[in-house]
């Protein structure tokens, strides 16, 4: 799983520099797709269920799972990138958000948001606490910010499945749920909009957008319950655990 991981992180790092006006998002999901398989991974979400690429990008209004596409990415959107690996049966998945050129504040501060989200959310990670504590903190945060969270869609488990169980809600479900236990490992995803949380899915059967058409935001990663936080293995530099501090 670190070497999973260890892919989808550099994956993610050529993906950050391709975010520029212009670019086609099938452009970026080819170069995604050379780099995992030349680092002998497997793109994740090719064929998984029949999606046909091998990473989602999301302009804007659109949530996740957004296909690539000839669309050109243009300056002042934001664009959500989602990347799954497999090595050896093992799975790692992880997402960012970026700005393509620049952004208003409303987008920048969404993404700050989404982005704090997760750090706070890997901070709860931790053995003894439970699976609720990362909901909550994610919903706090959002609220704090004056945004909403999605409820439709949710992070899990993750191993030999790229999905597996637990379900890992971005919301307060008002009960525990199970402990969390050092060495489970789990992909928090945390997708924040704008405006409404409530999503639909376009006709493509894959894409989903917010329903006032607001723009949304997606961090995740993928990270290991241990004593002191998450140990997040999707992300190469990264230290142990919660890197941002509020
Ligand atoms: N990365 C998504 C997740 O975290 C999965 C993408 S769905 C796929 O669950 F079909 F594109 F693979
Ligand atoms: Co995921």
């Amino acid at each position: 799983m670190r070497q999973a991981n260890r892919i989808v992180a550099a994956a993610h790092k050529l993906a950050a520099t391709m975010m520029q006006p212009g670019i086609r998002t099938d452009e970026i999901d080819r170069a995604v797709e050379s780099l995992i398989r030349a680092e002998g991974g497997k793109p994740a979400f090719k064929g998984y269920r029949g999606y046909p690429a091998s990473i989602c990008i999301s302009i804007e209004d659109q949530v996740v799972h957004g296909i690539p596409s000839a669309r050109r990415l243009q300056s002042g959107q934001v664009i959500s990138i989602d990347i799954g690996a497999s090595y050896k049966g093992y799975y790692g998945d992880a997402a960012a958000t970026h700005a393509c050129g620049g952004v208003d504040l409303l987008r920048a501060r969404l993404m700050d948001a989404t982005d704090l989200a997760l750090s706070r959310a890997i901070r709860q990670a931790k053995a003894g606490g439970c699976l609720n504590d990362i909901g909550k903190i994610v919903e706090k945060t959002a609220l704090e910010a004056g945004f909403s969270v999605v409820r439709d869609y949710v992070g899990h488990g993750i191993g030999t499945q790229m999905h597996e169980e637990p379900q890992v809600l971005n919301f307060d479900n008002h009960m525990p749920g199970p402990e969390l236990r050092e060495g489970m490992v789990l992909a928090i995803e945390p997708m924040l909009n704008a405006g409404t949380d409530v999503v639909r899915s376009l006709s493509d059967g894959w894409t989903v957008v917010t329903a006032d058409g607001k723009p949304s935001a997606h961090f995740e990663h993928t990270v290991v319950v241990r004593e002191a936080g998450g140990e997040i293995l999707s992300w190469c530099d990264a230290p142990m655990w919660g890197d941002k501090s509020d």
